[in-house]
């Protein structure tokens, strides 16, 4: 039995997801953590809200919010829409919680010890109107190369000028719009990642087996980008971790926060600490998962992220774990995503353009979702959701392929033989060629879904149930009935034994699904020694039950009418 640590990058708690995020970390990792689970393996799986950072300051307020409250209850909505799309985090952790704070608290002590950390004097924008620092992108202005009015401190957007807050022609605050704006020094601390450069560099070299869109993006900053550029790793905000070295108060950083990104990545860990405390564990039971001098040496852990998030997860967090000098486990493997666009342009949320995760539950059961997202996962390019795309694969592979075959079995028999398995002789050629098929089907399968290789794994099982299908087709009961009855109940019995079979091989893909394939079945979801075993196991005389419609068509028309209703406004 293998050890897997699973994290899902964690998102942002300032609104509701929409399927592009979900499809970028969240599902693809729920996949392999079911999966993984099916196959004995022992699993942690841990996903969290990112809480900090100006965004989630400026979503409080602008919701009328003190921002503790407004994370509680967006942690609350997005825990919830994480259950209705089935992810099976083992915890799911907030970023605000105690231990992450003592626990990034501990890495900042730990990084200056080593002397990885420095105090930088900087100069930053100060708004009297507003009480506070101003990060660059919350200063904006008239663009100084092309005249736009609403120049951000960072970047102006209409011609892509790089800036700094001080080129931009009268500036204001991008949060009350006052132009009592002031110039002020303030310390810093900056983490000296680029004195571990060769050492990332050599590992990122050894990881052989990582996917080229991992290693690309991390070689890409290593070597030519500034990735690597020493990082300010605090901010003068209200919300935040207070910055402190270890349980001491750091000083001259009275009233700074570290910067949301060093503390993210930090609540993979403190998220399973935050699992013990919720489960009554103690800490050996977290830290077997994550240090390796108590454990987790055997350990193999996977993160899952969208390619945005890579360079965090590939140069800064590693740095942060390296440079603390201790045993803190390194990741294994990263599997991450490109985007998933919405019908011919971008998801996007001021936009109200494309389905959020709280509307896609509202419409559809959350099997339909999972199935597509999976098997259009965008893997070796960015991929794109359309209606059409997203009916026909419902329609075909779920409603025509795999609920059919299973609502044509089980009512045929029940007509004929009645709600329990029909017996008839042994299987012959037909089934035994069906079980080679699905032999080598399976061994396929379990080859993709252990590589991640998720598109390949989709298509694999669509056409394990399609073998079902054509075997049905072929057998033909309702036609041999009538002279053969006896070798209609042969073919109904292996038409039977395949629905838990595709129960076990589909759960991870559409949970519902199997669950109401099994419980119908009477069956428990083990997954399969070998197609032949399985393909024995429900014996003769075995009761079932037929199950409800499995999945209902989507119409012509609801396809339209969703098509309409999501398009945003322009
Ligand atoms: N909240 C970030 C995003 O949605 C992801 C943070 S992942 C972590 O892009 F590593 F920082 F945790
Ligand atoms: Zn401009």
């Amino acid at each position: 039995m293998a050890r897997i640590l699973i994290t899902s990058a964690i998102p942002y708690i300032n609104g509701i997801k929409h399927l592009g995020n979900l499809v970028g970390s969240q599902l693809p990792a729920d996949l392999y953590a079911r999966y993984n689970r099916a196959r004995g393996n022992e699993v942690m799986f841990i996903c969290a809200t990112d809480e900090h950072g100006t965004p989630a300051e400026l979503a409080a307020a602008k919701a009328g919010k003190p921002v503790e409250d407004y994370c509680r209850e967006m942690h609350a909505i997005q825990s919830e829409l994480a259950g209705g799309f089935r992810l099976s985090f083992d915890h799911y952790g907030r970023s605000s919680s105690e231990r992450n704070h003592k626990l990034t608290q501990h890495f900042a002590g730990k990084l200056a010890d080593a002397g990885l950390i420095e105090e930088v004097l900087e100069t930053q924008v100060y708004s009297n109107a507003d009480g506070r620092f101003l990060p660059d992108r919350y200063i904006e202005g008239t663009c100084p190369n092309c005249g736009s009015e609403d120049a951000r401190g960072d970047q102006c957007e209409v011609c892509t000028k790089q800036l700094d807050p001080t080129d931009l022609i009268n500036p204001r605050s991008a949060i009350s719009g006052s132009t009592d704006l002031e110039v002020r020094e303030t310390k810093h601390l900056y983490l000296r990642q680029s004195t571990l450069r060769d050492q990332l560099d050599q590992w990122i070299d050894s990881q052989t087996d990582w996917p080229v869109l991992t290693t690309s993006i991390a070689k890409k900053w290593l070597h030519d980008g500034d990735g690597l550029r020493d990082r300010g790793i605090t901010r003068d905000l209200d919300w935040g971790i207070p910055v402190k070295r270890g349980t001491e108060d750091w000083p001259g950083m009275e009233g700074k926060v570290f910067y949301v990104w060093f503390d993210a990545p930090i609540e993979y860990i403190a998220g399973t600490a935050e699992w013990a405390d919720a489960n009554g564990k103690t800490d050996a039971d977290w830290e077997r998962w994550w240090r390796t001098d108590k454990g987790a040496n055997d350990v193999k852990y996977v993160q899952f992220m969208g390619k945005d998030n890579v360079p965090f997860h590939t140069l800064s967090f590693p740095a942060t774990i390296m440079g603390s000098g201790e045993p803190w486990k390194l990741v294994d493997y990263i599997k991450s995503f490109n985007y998933l666009n919405y019908d011919g342009g971008q998801f996007s949320t001021s936009k109200g353009r494309g389905v959020f995760m709280d509307q896609a539950l509202d419409i559809l059961p959350s099997d339909y979702w999972r199935w597509w997202l999976l098997s259009h996962v965008p893997e070796s390019s960015d991929s794109e959701f359309t209606w059409e795309n997203f009916q026909s694969s419902v329609n075909k592979d779920l409603a025509d392929v795999l609920g059919n075959f299973v609502s044509r079995v089980t009512k045929f028999c029940r007509s004929k033989f009645g709600e329990v398995v029909p017996e008839g002789p042994a299987y012959g050629a037909a089934e035994q060629a069906v079980i080679d098929a699905l032999q080598a089907r399976l061994t396929t399968y379990q080859t993709y879904m252990d590589a991640m290789e998720i598109r390949k794994a989709s298509s694999e099982l669509r056409a394990i149930w399609t073998l079902g299908n054509e075997y049905l087709q072929d057998a033909a009961p309702w036609s041999k009935f009538k002279e053969d009855p006896e070798a209609a109940a042969t073919s109904v019995r292996f038409a039977l034994n395949l629905i838990p079979f595709y129960a076990a091989l589909s759960e991870p893909f559409i949970p519902d699904a199997a669950e109401t394939m099994l419980s119908a079945m009477n069956a428990t979801a083990d997954w399969p020694a070998s197609a032949a075993d399985a393909l024995n196991a429900l014996p003769a005389g075995h009761a079932f039950t037929v199950p409800e419609v499995m999945f209902a068509k989507i119409t012509d028309d609801a396809r339209d009418d969703m098509q309409t209703r999501f398009a945003g406004k322009s």
